[in-house]
């Protein structure tokens, strides 16, 4: 449940240099559906074409955005590499409802040659095979096409509206209760 009026974080959008591609990888190797695609110029106001992809029942929850106009530069392999330049997105996440899930997409996305650029990795600070951060869910890093880092995660901690926090097992975590700051 929402803390306030605003009530969840729905869609992320990214800038890519070549749309036929993109649509490629996130519909073909991450299982995304293809919604809508529209040209720059389309409406009036809108000089971008725009790709409108879903996972579930929402129109959209992925945007694909393509300036024609624009040259575009390729980025760095990692955000951290990057050390010039204004401020800029660094990842994004998708989530499964299991581990089963989870290595699925692991093996799809080996089998496609796409780039890892972490992991797979326990994030977690108590559990044996953690590599000590926080939230205690499992992840691996790969780059779309364009080098947009995108995080593929299963079992993300929950906190109780006291803040304790939990495992996916419900299990709570000794010494987690986040404080209102
Ligand atoms: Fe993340």
């Amino acid at each position: 449940m929402a803390h306030g009026p605003i009530a969840r974080m729905q869609h992320f959008s990214v800038e890519v240099s070549n749309t036929d591609r993109s649509i490629e990888f996130y519909r073909d190797i991450l299982g995304f559906k293809l919604t809508e695609r529209h040209a720059a110029h389309e409406v009036a106001a809108i000089p971008v074409e725009l790709t409108f992809l879903r996972l579930g029942t929402a129109h959209h929850e992925l945007v694909l955005v393509h300036n024609p106009d624009k040259t575009y530069r390729p980025r760095p392999t990692r955000p951290e590499d990057d050390l010039d330049g204004p401020p800029s997105f660094h990842h994004f996440a998708l989530e499964c409802d299991s581990r089963e899930d989870w290595e699925k997409v692991l093996h799809k996305v080996t089998a496609r040659n796409v780039p890892i650029v972490r992991g797979p990795v326990v994030h977690s600070f108590v559990d044996p095979r953690g590599d000590g951060s926080w939230g205690e869910n499992e992840a691996f890093y790969i780059l779309d096409p364009d080098g947009h880092r995108v995080e593929i995660f299963w079992a993300l901690a929950t906190i109780d509206p006291d803040g304790v926090h939990r495992n996916v097992k419900g299990e709570r975590l000794q010494g987690t209760k986040t404080e209102e700051l």
